[in-house]
C-alpha cells in the first residue's frame, strides 16, 4: 500500500473504516439508538411509548419537526398530508411501461425518482418552504404509489385515495378495495400496519439513510435522493430482509417445519453453508431490537383477531427464536431478532404479498429519509459527501502501443 499522505497530502487524521464500523458521518438530533441496551428513541421519546400512544402521522410530525404536535397542529398536519395523496395522472402511464411481474421495489425506485419530473414547483432546496412541501408530498404519495404498484401487478384497477380516512386506513383501502364492492378497512389491520410504519419510520444512519444523505449532499432534489434510498433499501442485508425472512420461514415449513429446525440451525452455524438466520442480527443492536419485541406483540394480536392463532409460521419463528437465544453461537455473537423477524408474518396475515414487504418498509422510512435530508440541507456548513480511499492499484506506468501489449 502506498503512502497515502504522500499521494493525497492529507493533513488531518485519515481513517480507513470499511463498512463505517466506527465512523460518524454526520451530527443528527433525530434518532438515538443504544445498541447495547436495546433502546430506540425518536427525538428523545422511547419507541415503546410512541408505538402505544401515537399514530404514524404524529410520529412523522415529531421526526420532521422535533416535537409532538398538539391537537391543532396534528389536525393541520393530517390535512396537509391528505391534500397531497393523489399523484399526477401521467405517472400511471409511466407505471404502465413496467412488466406486470416487475419487482415492486424496481417500480418504486422508478416512480419515486419520476416524482421530480412532476413537482417542479418544490425543487429549490435552498428554500425551507420548498423542502417542507416536498417532504409532505413524499410522505403523502408513497402509499398511493405502493398501492398502485400492487394493483398493477395483479391486474386490478387503481383505487384513488379517499381523504376522509386516516393515512393508514386510506392505504389499506387503496390496496384491497375494488370497484365491485364497498370496502371498510379492518381496524385491527389498520392499527397493525400503523405500528409497522411507526417502528420503521427512522433508524439513524443506516445504509439507505446514509445513501439519501450522500446523494442529497450533491444538491440534487429530494425526490431523486429518496429514490436512491429506495434502491439501497432493496438489498437483502437491509430492507429486503423481511422478504427474505418470510421466504426462509415458508421454505422451512415446507421442508417439515418445527421438526427440522435443529437441522436448519446447524446449517446456519456452518460458515461454509452460506445460510444466515434472516431477521436475526444487527449492526448496532447487540441486544434485543426493541422493535422486534413490539412486532412480536402485534403479531400475536393480529393473528388472534384474524382467527390465525395457530399460524404455523409464527410457531416456527417462536421456536427458532427460542433455540437461538439459548445457543452459544448466537449468544456469543450477540445475535437477537431484529424488526424484520416478525413483521413479515404480520404482513402476510394481513394479505400483503411477500414481494411488497420492502416497499411497505420504504413507505414508512420515507419520513426518516426526508427528515434526515432536511436536517443536512438546513445546516449552513454541510458539505458534499466525498469518502477517500486506500489506493491499492498500480503506480504510474506508460501506455504501450496495442501491438506491444
Ligand atoms: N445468521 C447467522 N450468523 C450471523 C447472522 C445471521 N443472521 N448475522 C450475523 N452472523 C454472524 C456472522 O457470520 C459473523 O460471525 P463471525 O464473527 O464468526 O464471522 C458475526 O455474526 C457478525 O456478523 P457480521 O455480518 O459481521 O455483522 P454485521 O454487523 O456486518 O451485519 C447484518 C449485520 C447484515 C444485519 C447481519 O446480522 C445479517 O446478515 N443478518 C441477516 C439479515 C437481516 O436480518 N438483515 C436485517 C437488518 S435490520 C434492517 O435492515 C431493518
Amino acid at each position: 500500500v502506498m503512502d497515502i499522505r504522500k499521494l493525497y497530502g492529507a493533513t488531518g487524521m485519515f481513517t480507513f473504516d470499511p463498512g463505517f464500523m466506527s465512523t460518524a458521518a454526520c451530527e443528527s438530533a433525530i434518532t438515538y439508538i443504544d445498541g447495547d441496551k436495546g433502546e430506540l428513541l425518536y427525538r428523545g421519546y422511547p419507541i415503546e411509548q410512541l408505538a402505544t400512544n401515537c399514530d404514524f402521522l404524529e410520529t412523522c410530525y415529531l421526526i420532521l419537526n422535533g416535537e409532538l404536535p398538539n391537537a391543532e397542529q396534528k389536525a393541520d398536519f393530517d390535512k396537509q398530508v391528505t391534500q397531497h395523496t393523489m399523484v399526477n395522472e401521467q405517472l400511471q402511464f409511466f407505471l404502465r411501461g413496467f412488466r406486470r411481474d416487475a419487482h415492486p421495489m424496481a417500480v418504486l425506485t422508478g416512480l419515486v425518482g419520476a416524482l421530480s419530473a412532476f413537482y417542479h414547483d418544490s425543487l429549490d432546496i435552498t428554500k425551507a418552504s420548498h423542502r417542507h412541501i416536498s417532504a409532505i408530498r413524499l410522505i403523502a404519495k408513497l402509499p398511493t404509489l405502493v398501492a398502485m404498484a400492487y394493483k398493477y401487478s395483479i391486474g386490478q384497477p387503481f383505487v384513488y385515495p379517499k381523504n376522509d380516512l386516516s393515512y393508514t386506513a386510506n392505504f389499506v383501502r387503496m390496496m384491497f378495495a375494488t370497484p365491485c364492492e364497498d370496502y371498510v378497512p379492518n381496524d385491527v389491520v389498520v392499527r397493525a400496519l400503523d405500528r409497522i410504519f411507526i417502528l420503521h419510520a427512522d433508524h439513524e444512519q443506516n445504509a439507505s439513510t446514509s445513501t439519501v444523505r450522500l446523494c442529497g449532499s450533491s444538491g440534487t432534489n429530494p425526490f431523486a435522493a429518496i429514490a436512491a434510498g429506495v434502491a439501497c433499501l432493496w438489498g437483502p442485508a437491509h430492507g429486503g430482509a423481511n422478504e427474505a425472512c418470510l421466504q426462509m420461514l415458508e421454505e422451512l415449513q415446507a421442508a417439515g417445519g418445527v421438526a427440522v429446525v435443529g437441522e436448519f440451525m446447524e446449517k446456519v452455524k456452518d460458515k461454509n453453508s452460506g445460510v444466515r438466520l434472516m431477521g436475526f442480527g444487527h449492526r448496532v443492536y447487540k441486544n434485543y431490537d426493541p422493535r422486534a419485541k413490539l412486532m412480536q406483540e402485534t403479531c400475536k394480536e393480529v393473528l388472534e383477531a384474524l382467527g390465525l392463532e395457530n399460524d404455523p409460521l409464527f410457531k416456527l419463528a417462536m421456536e427458532l427464536e427460542r433455540i437461538a437465544l439459548s445457543d452459544p453461537y448466537f449468544v456469543q455473537r450477540k445475535l437477537y431478532p431484529n424488526v424484520d423477524f416478525y413483521s413479515g408474518i404480520v404482513q402476510r396475515a394481513i394479505g400483503i404479498p411477500t414481494s411488497l414487504f420492502t416497499a411497505i418498509f420504504a413507505l414508512a422510512r420515507t419520513t426518516g429519509w426526508i427528515a434526515q435530508w432536511n436536517e443536512m440541507i438546513s445546516d449552513p456548513d454541510y458539505k458534499i459527501g466525498r469518502p477517500r480511499q486506500l489506493f491499492t492499484g498500480h503506480e504510474t506506468r506508460d501506455v504501450k502501443p496495442v501491438a506491444q501489449r
